[in-house]
């Protein structure tokens, strides 16, 4: 995992903030990550987009982080998000998270990449 997070933060210039947060219980417990410390280390399924990626077990893009109301702030930088869901078997383990300092960073691209991504975490965890 940590191998995946430091690869992605230096393959895609946009991407300023990786990480991966693994589920325990109904929380989303952060786990390896390359970027700024974050305050939210833990995240209930009920909170933040990453509770919302969790809980729906899809993946989520918001394009403008200040004009959703789920969004936990992690750096005042940060202006669109792409929340990533790791599944097996239709059981969510945990999801990739990753932040950008620019508004709408992320396309189609990066979900396909991601959810690759995402997939072969899923085979190793
Ligand atoms: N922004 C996330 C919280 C995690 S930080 O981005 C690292 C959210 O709204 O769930």
């Amino acid at each position: 995992m940590a191998e995946a997070v430091a690869l992605l933060r230096c393959e895609r210039r946009h991407y300023d903030w990786v990480g991966v947060y693994l589920l325990e219980d109904s929380e989303l417990v952060l786990g390896p990550f390359v970027g700024k410390p974050t305050p939210h280390a833990r995240i209930p399924l009920t909170q933040g987009i990453c509770g919302a990626a969790a809980s729906s077990g899809t993946t989520v893009i918001v394009d403008d982080v200040n004009a959703d109301p789920r969004y936990l702030a992690c750096s005042l930088e940060t202006r669109s998000e792409i929340v990533v869901p790791i599944t097996r078997n239709g059981k969510v383990l945990g999801e990739i998270d990753i932040d950008s300092d620019m508004p709408a960073a992320f396309t189609d691209e990066d979900r396909v990449l991601l959810e690759e991504v995402a997939q072969i975490l899923a085979e190793k965890l």
